[in-house]
């Protein structure tokens, strides 16, 4: 498993005195009060600046606030210390106003620790000494400052053929302060952090690789390989196999192909596992690139369909850190590979198509081809038997536009969707649950064939929730299932923010990640 390029630690010394390149403090953003010409001073120190404010003889805020510091969310100040400390630089993070009573929400800290190690650009080793509480809360918190940190510190190697002057390399090392560096449950945190940062920096990784490196037996090799070295058990269906067990959905989207399609199948079995153990299946739309196939799509942002694979490296990825965290309960991954592409061979508007559960399927736009790959990976995995069932894909454009660009839409079982949602909560990757409408299923009935592939009449109202009906026809009835439509969070093509880099965000690892171990602990 590739590890982040920044390596994360704990410290327990006096942040005054520590040897490193940049010491970060939090300072929250004061709301004036009404009065004599507002508020004395707009910034606030965070919990953890004390000894660093002591050596700047209570100067560090006024200094802060004349180089234009206001604690907003996000923002960074950096201030030479000039010997009144060890590190030769202070950065100053914005946590927004400070919380009555509590310490700033996980995701404020996972944002901001993302924020400064990107700013810190260039800075070999920094130490991170943010608010942390002193509770019960305290290890989630310290969760999301060492993920922030690490993800934050996400590079893609890119493709050029010269080092860039200009770009600063990323922070090499963090260590996050802490009251107690030798504490157990604080080393736990750090491990599983860099675990899971490692998995969405591969996710990542397969994201931003271009799309003429990663067609399909290209991305099931690499996906494999990493996947045997992680110790899970792996099968490949190439075209032939998938040609003799009937995946109909794959084979018509990849037909179109020079690289033909696969279907790539990761276990993990936890050692003693019982018989009738809980059993998780993951599948991910792993669509190398999207096209649009016949019904061709506008050249306009095209590029941007190289990241038509990332429910697949989420779920590659999520595997690969399963394999290290060894959670209690089985879980098998399931990826289908295929590139959309438009030519003699291509399947076509009109064809009907016999899926791997034997119902028949009218396609009417080469476009929805997602659910044709994924219908099959459905049918597989409940066909293989599994309890829970969390699909996920860059599946509509109604997606982003009925939920943005940084919320998911979850579609299936309700008591599914509303776990789905609050471990999206809890690492920071927002989830809303939408409908199954029977009027939707109602408008997708076909005149040939079992079900038509998208609205009968192309009828964009619901685009979302079309998906998800076409794909509950996949999944047996006793199966728990969601599914998870991340086309806006998947990719991010603003500038970076928070511990959100340019291109592949790794939505939704995390949330996978976390509902396994909800899954573990409470069946
Ligand atoms: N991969 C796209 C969906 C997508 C759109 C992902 C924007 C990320 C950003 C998907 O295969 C697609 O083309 N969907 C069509 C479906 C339609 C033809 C029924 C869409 O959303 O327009
Ligand atoms: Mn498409
Ligand atoms: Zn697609």
């Amino acid at each position: 498993m590739t590890s982040p390029i920044t390596t994360l630690s704990l410290v327990d010394t006096d942040p005054a005195e520590l040897a490193v390149d940049a010491v970060v403090i939090g300072v929250h953003s004061q709301t004036g009060e009404e009065g004599d010409g507002g508020p004395a001073s707009a910034l606030l120190l965070a919990s953890g600046a004390e000894s660093i404010a002591a050596a700047f003889d209570g100067k560090l805020t006024e200094t802060l606030a004349l180089l234009g510091a206001t604690g907003g969310a996000g923002e960074v100040v950096k201030l030479a210390t000039l010997g009144t400390i060890t590190a030769p630089l202070v950065a100053a993070v914005g946590l927004g106003p400070e919380p009555t009573g509590a310490a700033p929400a996980p995701e404020t800290l996972r944002r901001a620790a993302g924020a400064v190690v990107r700013a810190l650009a260039g800075s070999g080793s920094v130490a991170l000494t943010l608010p942390l509480p002193d509770d019960g809360d305290a290890p989630a918190a310290l969760r999301a400052v060492a993920e922030g940190a690490l993800l934050g510190g996400y590079r893609f190697a890119g493709y050029k053929t010269r080092p860039q002057p200009t770009r600063r390399a990323p922070v090499a090392s963090v260590a996050v302060h802490v009251p107690d560096a030798a504490d157990a449950t604080a080393r736990a945190e750090i491990a599983r952090a860099t675990v899971v940062a490692g998995a969405v920096a591969r996710s990542r990784d397969w994201v931003n690789t271009a799309p003429n490196e990663l067609r399909p037996p290209a991305f099931a090799d690499a996906v494999a390989a990493a996947a045997r070295d992680a110790g899970l058990t792996v099968e490949v269906l190439d075209e032939a196999a998938l040609a003799a067990g009937g995946y109909g959905g794959i084979l018509a989207v990849g037909q179109g192909s020079e690289a033909p399609p696969r279907l790539v199948k990761l276990s993990y079995t936890p050692a003693g596992a019982a018989a009738d153990a809980t059993r998780v299946a993951l599948v991910g739309k792993g669509i190398t690139f999207d096209t649009g196939g016949v019904s061709i799509k506008p050249a306009q942002g095209m590029w941007e369909m190289k990241s038509d694979m990332a429910g697949a490296a989420a779920v590659a990825a999520a595997m690969l850190a399963v394999a290290e965290l060894k959670p209690a309960v089985p879980v098998t991954g399931y990826l289908p590979m295929a590139e959309n592409m438009p030519s003699g061979s291509a399947y076509r508007p009109g064809d009907v198509v016999t899926m791997f559960n034997g119902k028949r399927v009218e396609v009417l736009n080469t476009d929805a081809e997602g659910r044709m790959v994924l219908g099959d990976a459905m049918a597989r995995a409940c066909a293989d038997g599994t309890d829970y069932l969390l699909e996920t894909s860059t599946l509509t454009g109604g997606q982003v536009v009925a939920l943005g660009k940084r919320i998911a839409g979850v579609m299936g079982t309700p008591e599914l969707c509303e776990r789905v949602r609050t471990a999206g909560d809890a690492v920071g990757e927002p989830a809303w649950p939408m409908p199954l409408p029977d009027d939707v299923r109602k408008g997708m009935e076909s005149e040939v064939a079992d079900i038509s592939q998208v609205n009968a009449g192309m009828d964009r109202a619901g685009h979302m929730l079309q998906g998800g009906v076409f794909l509950r026809e996949f999944v047996t009835d006793e199966v728990a299932w969601a599914h998870i439509d991340v086309a806006g969070p998947a990719y991010h093509s603003g500038e970076p923010t928070g511990y959100w880099t340019k291109g592949g965000t790794g939505v939704p690892v995390r949330t996978l990640l976390e509902l396994i171990d909800d899954i573990a602990a409470n069946g």
